[in-house]
């Protein structure tokens, strides 16, 4: 009779999995193929920062850096591929005219060489852009005759485009710059409008992709059906495409902005948003329509000029998607002015326990996707260039939430390199807040990553408990946090320490994760905190958890009240072979006879 325990073990545990790989996982033809691309990459491109974060699944929890996801039956896809400013060498990868998905491709301003590889005709690209590179070879051909494409940017490449314009819309039958509006500038001498001839060519490329969309109908009607599925999940912050804040991150560069400029930005400072260190941060906007927030430091102030400069240097170097960016600076009649986009969703602390989270709770979720964004952020901070960078004032008042709830790492303010070998590592003040310090950091004054690490831990407590680390109108043994946290942590007594806003509304074993990590985090000694890509590494975990059990539980009732592999059902084992009731059992393929 164990053997019959072990198929329904078997059988049960099989569900699960065929259920998670079902309802999760990215196809596997995409997965290996972009791992293939991955490669390809690789082999010449050894430094990219970009690669070097390219790993574990591409598209869950979030996709990788460069890439957008869209479910379709089910299962992740690859739809958008954007590599533009990489600095990447070397030919395209061929395999990329395996992503069958791929809707958009955007390689444009990097050193591409050799020719570009052939797509296949049935290619659902709509939109390819190849300017700014090193790529020679015949544009004319496969690329333009491919039945969806409406973009294609070529300029700036010694490619022989024949008496093609430099780049191409094809959408109304116009030519032109369309989105390409930079591309090929620099030969705009040679640029050649579309002749008659050509316009002949266009005419067959049409009918031909015409007949190829008839024959692409079905395939069309799936992607339509999945975008409608997709919209559900893009509520989940985590799995939102990179938002305008990234786009702003990677296509804007520093600049420096004159002081009427602010002042026009801002309406001379009408609206204060925030009051810190380093002096007030105003509200304003730009001409082209962007939010900005605009950090001054008053021009009596002695505090600070080495912040600006500290914080003016990393920020032009650093740069990533769950850490805020910096637009622009302004140094004029000695006042020092950052500027930044807007976040609208303001701090994680004001959601946790501030005014914002009277207004509508963080549900857990949210604030799982939120860490484990703070987190990569953080890790990308401690892995920069070699030597690493540490941010010295973790909290959740500096971890900031743009309008995706997706979470920006933000005040480099006091930010340093770690020391290296030779540096006299206790020369630096401590610096941080009340509350996240690192008591070792605190005692010795060494500097390393693992006082980020203890902050974070502090933070990881904060979105557990919804409490702030340090409050003495509690009673005495609950003023800190972590001292609080810590015996009932130890004594398995999570749901003491939960927030009881999210009571409820989490899996378990995703906040037994997390807090495992909170706990790992606050060890006194650095030496036994884990470091933050093992961190991100098991919050990625928990998010996964979290995410496919609400999708399980979401499945288990669609079965329509059939209950017949009820996990919570005791089975029952009777000592003697007689006839068993007609339940579970009789449906069952007959069990192995026990030896
Ligand atoms: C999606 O699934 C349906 C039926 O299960 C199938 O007919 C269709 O071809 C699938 N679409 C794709 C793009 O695989
Ligand atoms: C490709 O990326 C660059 C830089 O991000 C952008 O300027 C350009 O418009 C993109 N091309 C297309 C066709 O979207
Ligand atoms: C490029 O390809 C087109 C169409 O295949 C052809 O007419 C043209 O001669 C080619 N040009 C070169 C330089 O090979
Ligand atoms: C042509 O352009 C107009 C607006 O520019 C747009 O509404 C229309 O859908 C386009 N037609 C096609 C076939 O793309």
């Amino acid at each position: 009779m164990k053997g019959l325990d072990n198929v329904i073990v078997r059988l049960i545990t099989c569900c699960i999995i065929c259920l998670f790989l079902s309802t999760q996982s990215t196809c596997t033809e995409e997965v290996n193929v972009i791992t293939n691309v991955k490669h390809e990459l690789r082999e010449l491109n050894q430094d990219s920062e970009v690669l070097k974060t390219w790993s574990g699944d591409p598209c869950l929890p979030r996709p990788w850096h460069g890439l957008s996801c869209e479910l379709l039956n089910s299962t992740s896809v690859i739809t958008k591929l954007d590599l533009s400013f990489k600095s990447l060498t070397g030919p395209l990868p061929p395999s990329i005219t395996e992503l069958i998905h791929l809707k958009e491709l955007n390689l444009s301003n990097n050193r591409f060489t050799g020719t570009i590889p052939e797509f296949p005709a049935s290619s659902v690209l709509t939109s390819v852009d190849l300017s700014h590179n090193d790529l020679t070879g015949n544009i004319t051909g496969y690329l333009t005759s491919l039945p969806y494409l409406t973009t294609l940017c070529f300029g700036s490449n010694p490619l022989s485009s024949q008496n093609l314009p430099y780049s191409l819309s094809r959408s109304n039958l116009t030519t032109g710059n369309g989105k390409c509006s930079a591309q090929g500038s620099s030969h705009s001498s040679q640029r050649i409008w579309i002749g008659i001839a050509a316009g002949g060519s266009l005419f067959i490329m049409i009918v031909f992709g015409i007949s190829l969309a008839c024959l692409y109908k079905h395939k069309r009607m799936a992607l339509q059906k999945f975008d409608v599925k997709r919209h559900p999940m893009s509520k989940n912050a985590v799995y939102a495409v990179p938002s305008m804040d990234d786009i702003v991150t990677k296509s804007i560069s520093i600049q420096s902005f004159t002081l009427e400029y602010i002042e026009i930005a801002t309406e001379k400072y009408k609206t204060l948003i925030g009051e810190g260190g380093f002096g007030s941060v105003y509200r304003g906007t730009l001409p082209d329509g962007q939010e900005v927030a605009v950090k001054v430091r008053s021009a009596t102030s002695t505090q600070g000029t080495r912040e600006f400069d500290n914080e003016l240097n990393l920020l032009s170097a650093i740069r990533h998607e769950n850490l805020v960016p910096l637009l622009g600076f302004c140094c004029e009649n000695d006042q020092q002015i950052l500027v930044y986009p807007f976040m609208s969703n303001g701090s994680l602390q004001d959601r946790l326990y501030g005014a914002a989270s009277k207004r509508k709770i963080l549900d857990w979720p949210t604030r799982l996707s939120i860490a484990l964004g703070a987190a990569r952020g953080l890790t990308y901070l401690h892995t920069f260039s070699e030597r690493c960078v540490i941010h010295r004032d973790v909290k959740s008042s500096n971890i900031l939430l743009d309008h995706s709830m997706s979470a920006k790492v933000a005040d480099f303010g006091f930010s340093k390199y770690a020391p290296q070998e030779g540096d006299s590592g206790t020369s630096l003040e401590v610096r941080g807040t009340a509350g996240y310090l690192d008591p070792e950091y605190y005692s010795t004054q060494h500097l390393s990553t693992k006082s980020d690490v203890f902050s974070f831990g502090v933070v990881l407590l904060e979105i557990i408990s919804g409490r702030e680390p340090l409050n003495i109108k509690r009673p005495r043994n609950e003023w800190s946090l972590v001292e609080w946290a810590k015996p009932h942590i130890r004594n398995s007594r999570i749901e003491e320490i939960v927030d009881l806003n999210i009571k409820g509304g989490y899996h378990a074993e995703a906040m037994w994760r997390v807090v495992e990590v909170a706990l790992a985090c606050i060890e006194p000694y650095s030496a036994y905190r884990p470091c933050m890509a093992d961190i991100v590494r098991e919050l990625e975990d928990a998010f996964i958890i979290e995410n496919n059990a609400s999708e399980y539980m979401k499945s288990i009732e669609s079965f329509g009240g059939s209950r017949r592999y009820s996990i919570e059902r005791p089975i029952v084992i009777p000592q003697t072979p007689i006839p068993t009731e007609p339940s579970t059992v009789l449906m069952q393929p007959p069990p192995p006879q026990p030896r």
